[in-house]
């Protein structure tokens, strides 16, 4: 079990868009360490660049905290389709600890995204997943929940923050 370091907030990686994956197999080894370090963080998701990892790859497993494993390794995810209907939910993020900001995401996706073995999968993802999955994502292309706020809103989040740190 190896337990990596979080990124935090304003480290410049967290804004970097990542690469896409080359090399699945060779993956195997981080992924592993990527689940331990969220399980122990604790969150629900945690993706590649919050441990410095610049590759386009995410891990989640969005039911744990209520007592039914669900892990989900997404590599070189793609959204295929969005519904049009959104909701407003607070979310936080393992490289931002101690903020919750509402964040309106689309409340269905469709996903698409690699597994350790390359092989393609396609998922319709609701709920508490849809959002995880969108929050992951996000970070995949340089983009924290500070950036889906408006001007006046993240101005507030951000002295929040820097008021804990
Ligand atoms: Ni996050």
């Amino acid at each position: 079990m190896s337990v990596l370091p979080i990124v935090r907030w304003p480290d410049p990686r967290l804004s970097q868009v990542c690469a896409p994956v080359t090399d699945v197999v060779a993956l195997a080894g981080v992924v592993r360490d990527l689940f331990d370090t969220m399980y122990a963080a604790p969150g629900r998701g945690l993706a590649g660049p919050q441990v410095g990892l610049m590759q386009r790859v995410f891990v989640m497993d969005p039911t744990w905290k209520d007592g039914d494993r669900s892990p989900l390794v997404c590599i070189n995810p793609d959204v295929l389709h969005a519904a049009e209907g959104v909701a407003e939910g607070a979310e936080a993020c393992l490289s931002i600890p101690g903020v919750s900001a509402k964040v309106t995401r689309p409340t269905e996706i469709t996903l698409a995204y690699s597994d350790l073995s390359g092989v393609r999968h396609q998922e319709v993802l609701t709920g508490f997943a849809a959002i995880c999955a969108q929050h992951e994502l996000d970070h995949l292309n340089g983009v924290v929940i500070f950036d889906r706020l408006a001007p006046d809103a993240r101005a507030r989040f951000e002295a929040e923050y820097a008021a804990l740190a």
